[in-house]
């Protein structure tokens, strides 16, 4: 990661974070610059960038990234060092943003993989480039799911990524919004360059927010082209129609991604999806089911209060949450962290899903600092603060869900808790 870091150059110098109100004592330091990592020196227009990972199916891996011009879409890849015992050829893909043409966007499935092992693999070329490894998923508990949303690519997300670069995360899942991009299609390469270390060694598994949406009217009126060109997500082999909204399962959790600016209501195709998806999980097999959505379903911040993404998605598919006893629904936008109790139609509720609300990755729009007085009951904890969560599901009852908070760049465990899952709970049977 060091040597990537050297090409970033600081760009603008963003506002003062300054003091927070509530239950934080100590001064923050200002706000983390915006950063642009560029390609390395010795990097030319052929040379593999951007590379992130993403499981598909039980044992396969895509693997994605780009090059500025036509190279072959090849991975070739093995278990030792050095040594490729198998080539996949996936396909090449690319874009065009008013004037921004892409690079050559490159997508390979390779596999089958066993569970829980290092691959080593090359891009393009067997014998030239860099080696890239990854750490396949487990196939069976513990597992550890690093959760952060909001990212974007500041100063802040660069302490956030090393800490979770540090920690022992198995995959992470982040509940939308990415590069921060805003439109300008060269912020897309430069966020793609931020995460490679980390997202070419650990599965990335995304869904979409509002930064995502990128249309500009009558200019450029499609949705969602360069997250849907840059980021394939496994939606085929959930019977998804869309990238938007996809399932997939990993050791024993079932992860349901959705997607808030894409159609909900009951007669859209993602709400069928859902109700089809979630009739076909076996909690015998996956006893853990988690949720992630980008505009939360709950929120006592004062941001983002009201949204037709918030308020009605909850009212289409609070229910069907709740009837298939969805474990826990993180969500992101909100730039702090809560943790609400077990919740169904506002109120506490054993049977219903725990919210968390982890939009702190360190993004250049700062914190949302005001909360909404009184607390709401419940409400667990609350604090405006940059960080990410770690979601360690031990086995087939119990969890431990960690948020550590980025103090003045140290990694703080700051709010835990175990937990069980609902499909272990008689009173919950559905
Ligand atoms: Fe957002």
């Amino acid at each position: 990661m060091a040597k990537r870091l050297l090409g970033i150059m600081p760009i603008i110098a963003l506002t003062t974070v300054g003091l927070l109100a509530g239950v934080v004592c100590y001064t923050r330091p200002p706000a983390g610059r915006d950063i642009y990592v560029r390609l390395l020196e010795e990097d030319n227009s052929s040379t593999p960038q951007q590379v992130h990972i993403s499981v598909v199916g039980d044992d396969k891996m895509r693997i994605s990234w780009i090059t500025d011009e036509e190279t072959p879409a090849n991975v070739y890849y093995g278990s030792s060092p050095g040594k490729y015992t198998n080539s996949a050829t996936g396909t090449t893909s690319s874009y065009r943003y008013v004037t921004y043409h892409s690079g050559q966007i490159h997508d390979v499935v390779i596999g089958p993989l066993k569970p829980n092992t290092v691959y080593y693999y090359r891009l393009g070329s067997s014998n030239n480039g860099r080696e890239y490894s990854f750490k396949t998923t487990p196939a069976q508990f513990p597992i550890n799911l690093a959760v952060v949303g909001d990212l974007g690519q500041t100063e802040w997300t660069q302490a956030t990524l090393q800490h979770i670069s540090n920690s022992n995360y198995d995959m992470l899942l982040l509940p939308g919004d990415l590069s921060y991009a805003d439109l300008i299609q060269t912020l897309w390469d430069s966020f793609g360059r931020l995460v490679e270390p980390l997202a070419s060694q650990r599965p990335w598994m995304v869904t979409q927010g509002n930064h995502e949406v990128e249309k500009i009217p009558l200019i450029h009126t499609t949705p969602f082209t360069a997250y849907n060109a840059r980021w394939r997500m496994p939606f085929e082999e959930s019977g998804s129609t869309s990238n938007l909204y996809y399932s997939f399962n990993v050791a024993g959790v079932h992860v349901i991604m959705l997607g808030s600016y894409t159609d909900f209501d009951p007669t859209s195709d993602q709400y069928n999806w859902l109700q089809s998806d979630l009739a076909k999980v076996d909690r015998t097999k996956t006893p853990w089911l988690v949720v992630l959505i980008h505009a939360p379903w709950y929120n006592s911040n004062e941001a983002h209060q009201g949204e037709i993404e918030s308020i009605g998605m909850k009212e289409y598919m609070e229910g069907l949450v709740y009837r298939y006893r969805v474990d826990v629904v993180f969500a992101g936008h909100v730039h702090a962290y809560e943790r609400f109790t077990r919740v169904y139609q506002n109120k506490a509720n054993n049977c219903g899903p725990m919210y968390i609300n982890i939009g702190d990755g360190g993004n250049r729009e700062g914190l949302a600092r005001n909360y909404i007085d009184p607390k709401p009951a419940i409400s667990v904890f609350r604090e405006a603060s940059f960080g990410h969560g770690q979601l360690q599901v031990l086995n087939a009852t119990h969890a431990r869900w960690s948020w550590y908070r980025n103090d003045d760049n140290a990694n703080v465990s700051s709010d835990s808790i175990w937990f069980t899952t609902l499909s272990n709970s008689p009173a919950c049977r559905a």
